[in-house]
């Protein structure tokens, strides 16, 4: 994709299409405006007849608009003026570009980054509209057989600059976004790929893949006879009943000198039958997205390799399956994590905070200035935030500020979610050191308080993902949620942003 800024009015703008904006209540946006004094008023007539009417979302395509250099003016509403923040300019943005898409432009030149967009810079609104560009482009037909979709014929996109001064920030702001966009794309990609494909082996092969492609990043490959002379007797339970081995993920990115890394550790269950806990049959495909927190670390790496920030940054992913099976793991067996702490597994289907744990024990070894770790791990997160904020937990109160500041900043949110000694208490075993569930109440709390354990002494946070990372039903796909949160996270602790 080329990007370009511009300060040339609309009606001068030679394009195969322009994007502007409508207010409710018939206020025109900047380029609307100037659009229609150009015309002679074909915006004003529309809008009285009825055909434009601002409402947020809604989309008119013109063609051969009068004295209008580009050959298709997309306008499209923006809903009620002075209600015009980040959301409502990405879901403008994102109804713009749908329009475009399917009306075959080459490139578009958006003039809503003229508009007032509550305190948002420039930088922003360009990475803004990249970013929902990217994702409302994006198209998953790899496994269906035939004539494919494919790509969008958009080469270009135009950005509306106030003046020339704005232009290096704009043009900043869309390679972030580029970046962020492919990151978010092998997330999607990673999610959307049926679980007889991604496996933990496949998993494992794209990250030496992204290896061989930047220089500053190498890959190493754990395997399970590996896993066991290091003590991973809690991620290797998860496996047991699962013939595809499993596989401990090591992504290494040195840019930033010898600075302590951030690391990040996604959960890669690349298909969650619960095992001997067998989950019910309906919506059971949906467990191939089980990896998602793996596939937005990938992700995130991918961003911020092809960026070249100047950071280190390290990915960890346990990878596995978890299956019944003659030799799975049973209710009741007792397993001693990587940390020496003994676990009593009440449950197969909590394999997610079995896996994490030796992850982040193995992690300890990389002496983190920061480490995230990502999951869709609790069904009972979804329960408590839906599927608009995932759950932020952490043992640092600055980190978990930063990272929510983070998720507002990219558009990509979290919500706090507390921890403390009195849910952990629920983790009680008769048996072991702790149980790996805690019962139904405050069940994403207890998930967290179980990794809780294994962090003592880190800058440490938990993102529960299990809301965010897909959607279901008729638009049933990975979102590549959380890679924009995280890779803003990275870019602003390496003082890539302005
Ligand atoms: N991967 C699931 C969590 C999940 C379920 C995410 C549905 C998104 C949608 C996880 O491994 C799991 O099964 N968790 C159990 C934990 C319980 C047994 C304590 C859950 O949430 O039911
Ligand atoms: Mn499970
Ligand atoms: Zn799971």
């Amino acid at each position: 994709m080329e990007y370009l800024a511009t300060t040339s009015a609309a009606s001068g703008r030679s394009a195969d299409c322009l994007v502007v904006g409508v207010y409710e209540r018939g206020k025109t946006g900047t380029a609307a405006a100037e659009i229609d004094k150009a015309s002679s008023g074909q915006i004003r007539a529309l809008i009285k007849s009825g055909d434009i009417t601002g409402e947020l979302g809604s989309c008119l395509v013109l063609r051969d608009v009068k004295n209008v250099k580009a050959q298709r003016v997309v306008v499209v509403g923006l809903g009620k003026s002075g209600n015009f923040g980040v959301d409502q300019f990405r879901q403008a943005t994102a109804a713009a570009a749908n329009a475009v898409k399917s009306s075959k432009s080459k490139d578009f030149y958006s003039y809503l980054t003229l508009e007032d967009v509550d305190d948002v810079s420039v930088y922003y609104l360009a990475r803004h509209t990249v970013e929902t560009v990217g994702d409302c482009l994006y198209v998953f037909d790899e496994m269906k057989s035939g004539k494919r979709k494919g790509s969008s014929s958009i080469r270009k996109i135009g950005l509306a600059i106030k003046k020339r001064g704005h232009n290096d920030k704009a043009m900043l702001g869309a390679r972030h976004a580029d970046g962020i966009v492919t990151g978010a794309s092998l997330a999607k990609d990673l999610g959307n790929l049926p679980p007889n494909v991604c496996n933990p082996a496949y998993l494992a092969k794209t990250a030496q893949g992204m290896a061989r492609r930047h220089k500053k990043l190498t890959t190493r490959v754990l395997n399970e006879a590996e896993m066991k002379k290091l003590g991973m007797h809690s991620l290797l339970s998860v496996t047991r009943g699962a013939t595809a081995p499993a596989k401990l993920i090591v992504m290494q990115y040195r840019g930033g000198g010898k600075q302590k890394p951030v690391v990040l550790v996604g959960k890669g269950i690349t298909f969650d039958t619960g095992g001997i806990s067998l989950k019910p049959g309906p919506a059971m495909d949906e467990m191939k997205y089980d990896m998602c927190g793996a596939a937005s670390v990938i992700g995130t790496m991918a961003t911020i390799a092809t960026l070249d920030v100047p950071v280190n940054l390290t990915v960890v992913v346990p990878a596995a399956e978890n299956m019944p099976g003659g030799d799975a793991s049973r209710p009741g067996d007792i397993v001693k994590s990587m940390s020496g702490q003994t676990i009593e597994i009440l449950n197969t289907d909590a394999e997610g905070r079995l896996v994490l744990c030796d992850a982040l024990t193995y992690s300890r070894k990389f002496k983190p200035d920061a480490i995230i770790d990502v999951a869709t791990l609790t069904g009972a997160c979804v329960i408590a935030l839906g599927h608009h904020r995932c759950a932020v937990f952490s043992n640092d109160e600055a980190l978990s500020q930063e990272i929510l500041d983070a998720g507002k900043s990219a558009a990509d949110k979290g919500w706090p979610m507390p921890m403390g000694e009195e849910y952990a208490l629920q983790l009680r075993s008769n048996f072991a050191d702790f149980a790996n569930i805690g019962g139904r109440d405050g069940g994403a709390i207890t998930a967290a308080c179980f990794l809780g354990k294994f962090t003592d002494g880190l800058s440490w946070a938990h993102l529960d993902i299990a809301g965010v990372a897909w959607r279901t039903g008729a638009k049933k796909g990975g979102t590549g949620r959380p890679v924009p949160m995280l890779s803003e996270f990275v870019l602003k602790r390496a003082g890539a942003l302005p």
